[in-house]
């Protein structure tokens, strides 16, 4: 699954550069920042592809940011449009941080590639590495995208099979509830036609 996914990302990182600045993130920006109890420190951005939208978005605001992407031609589009960013060419499964180390982390159409229990792992180092009041804003597949309560398979995008997974809704407001998160928002949002879900948790202030 990772080998295919790796490469069909680095075969989309053309498709993806014609397409920049295609659909408004404005609302998905505006809300997450005016959620955030921190407006400024380093934001951690996991499969950060080109560095667009949101690393952009936070250096222009002065934030210090770390994207980690596995696929190295939408790196090599990072480093053209978002200079300022420093990259880690990784699996986001196997990178580690030190805690407290991030006040922001986002996952932005990326972590639902990730097998669901994964993704339960990963929710709980993104706890560990946030600083108390941190927060985490990521893309969630539910029934809306792939149309089953529950899914791990593949779905066609732009001509390819790709792989998706994600748990129910309850199960994933469950997770992260057991993880310690305060869950901030979470919305459906219909972007270019494709409705995912949106949500923002907070680690708690004694967390
Ligand atoms: C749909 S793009 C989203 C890019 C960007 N976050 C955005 O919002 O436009 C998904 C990105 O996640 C990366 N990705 C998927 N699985 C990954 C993994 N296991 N480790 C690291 N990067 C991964 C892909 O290479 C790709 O750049």
């Amino acid at each position: 699954m990772d080998i295919d996914l790796k490469a069909i990302y680095n075969e989309f990182a053309e498709t993806y550069d014609k397409n920049r600045g295609l659909f408004d993130m404005t609302q998905v920006f505006d809300s997450f920042y005016g959620l955030l109890h921190i407006k400024k420190g380093r934001l951690l951005d996991m499969g950060c592809g080109a560095g667009e939208p949101f690393p952009r978005f936070f250096i222009d605001r002065g934030w210090t940011v770390t994207g980690v992407d596995f696929s190295e031609q939408m790196l090599e589009l990072a480093a053209r449009y978002v200079p300022e960013m420093k990259t880690v060419f990784a699996d986001m499964r196997e990178v580690a941080f030190e805690p407290e180390r991030f006040e922001a982390i986002t996952a932005t159409y990326s972590l639902f590639h990730i097998p669901r229990d994964d993704q339960t792992l990963l929710f709980n180092r993104f706890y560990r590495w946030l600083c108390p009041e941190g927060m985490t804003l990521f893309t969630y597949a539910t029934r809306e995208y792939t149309g089953s309560d529950e899914f791990d398979g593949y779905k066609e995008f732009m001509g390819h099979e790709l792989y998706y997974s994600h748990k129910t809704p309850d199960e994933l407001r469950t997770d992260l509830q057991t993880i310690g998160f305060i869950v901030e928002s979470w919305d459906y949002r219909d972007i270019g036609g494709e409705i995912f879900l949106w949500v923002t948790v907070r680690k708690p202030a004694g967390g």
